[in-house]
């Protein structure tokens, strides 16, 4: 559906999003109506160095002192900020256009469970508001939480809006540093967690290897072997049995919970047959979780749809699923994520809810975000 414009009316939401894997900042300009969304701009932002590796060991659980926290958060709100006026700048974009801008920040932890759960996103918004004159909505999680959530995931409340269904079982699966699903059935509430790990075990794997950021293609686990035992191993993780909602992170898997598993391994494994089995065990732990809805699509997004072996793994392991990158129906997959913030943006300012509580387990459906204001 076409979206109507004015020059000079604010109509238009900017999405940021960064996720788990480090990569880099995902920014969209979007418009939306209460039955389409229209994608007008979007560009990738390389993430800051020198942060990376900081971040990691911050979700790994490294003591860190509040100064260095406060100075994280306004390097990142300085960050976004600089990026949203390169990304004006190089679209034919202005300011006075934007509505507003929906930042998910940086997320630092995630501990949806337990007597005092919590999640940090940084990356100042006051900032943002700030330093691009233009009404910046975050902090999207804490709300869910506050009302019993878990925060997590918050897309498939788009994804329902996005890809919602009459007739096939569509499961948006989107592949970042750690997975998440989508279950959009006939007739049927959403579901919506996190599977496990996405990317994230392999990247540190090649990482630790070969100093890449990615295995690209999945090239490297591509001339591995599968480890049977170690696979099985993995796949006997407490998360998986665990029943939804629920929701991961990098507390979780990381480095130190690969180096735990191959520790019990009396046995030395390749590194590529580890790229391997790691490769086979993201696929598997996410094929299990779909397998359970059926048949029907499965619309990849995310960087892990760019991982041919990857998505070669996912089609093997479910014959009853059609399996194809979201961009083969027209939907760019690397913005997906930061489209749903734009929109989540824009239900905040129209006062609808952001959450799906059959997804997030909150006790009602809530308004998501705290609005920062440039004035
Ligand atoms: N060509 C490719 N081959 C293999 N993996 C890729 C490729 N392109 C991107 N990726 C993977 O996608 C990740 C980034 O995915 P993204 O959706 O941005 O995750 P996040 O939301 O966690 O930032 C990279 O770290 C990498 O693992
Ligand atoms: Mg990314």
């Amino acid at each position: 559906m076409k979206t109507k414009k004015k020059r000079g009316e604010q109509i238009m939401y900017i999405g940021i999003m960064s996720g788990t894997s480090l990569d880099g900042i995902d920014m969209v300009a979007a418009s939306f109506s209460d039955q389409s969304a229209t994608l007008h701009h979007q560009a990738e932002y390389p993430f800051p160095e020198k942060l990376k590796d900081k971040l990691i060991a911050l979700s790994q659980g490294a003591s860190v002192t509040l100064e260095e926290i406060g100075t994280i958060d306004h390097f990142l709100g300085k960050t976004y900020a600089e990026a949203v006026n390169r990304f004006l700048a190089e679209s034919t974009l202005k300011a006075e256009e934007i509505a507003a801008i929906g930042c998910h920040g940086q997320t630092v932890f995630h501990k949806p469970t337990g007597p005092m759960p919590f999640t940090m996103q940084l990356g100042d918004a006051n900032i943002i508001a700030a330093l691009t004159g233009i009404t910046t909505v975050a902090d999207f999680r804490r709300k869910d939480m506050a009302l019993g959530g878990q925060g997590a995931p918050l897309v498939p409340a788009f994804h329902q809006f996005l890809f919602s269904t009459d007739s096939t079982t569509k499961v948006v699966l989107n592949i970042g540093g750690i997975a998440n699903i989508s279950v959009l059935a006939p007739d049927q509430p959403v579901i919506g967690y996190d599977t496990g790990p996405g990317n994230m075990l392999m990247d540190s794997w090649v990482s630790k290897h070969h100093g890449k950021p990615y295995d690209k293609d999945g090239v490297w686990a591509a001339s591995g072997v599968v480890n049977q035992a170690l696979l099985t191993q993995m796949l006997s993780d407490g998360y998986f049995a665990q029943s939804t909602p629920k929701s991961t992170g990098r507390e979780l898997f990381n480095q130190r919970w690969l180096e735990t598993h191959l520790n019990t391994f009396s046995q030395p494994v390749n590194a590529e047959d580890i790229q391997a089995t790691l490769l086979a065990f993201t696929a598997q732990s996410i094929a299990n979780d779909v397998t359970l809805y059926g048949s029907g699509e499965l619309l990849v997004c995310g960087g892990g749809a760019r991982n041919k072996t990857l998505m070669t793994a996912l089609q093997l392991a479910l014959p009853c699923w059609q399996v194809m990158p979201t961009d083969d129906i027209g939907i760019n997959g690397d913005s997906l994520e930061a489209l749903a913030f734009a929109w989540l943006a824009y239900q905040a300012l129209k006062g609808k809810p952001g959450n799906l509580t059959d997804v997030t387990g909150a006790s009602r459906p809530c308004r998501l975000g705290a609005i920062y204001y440039p004035d």
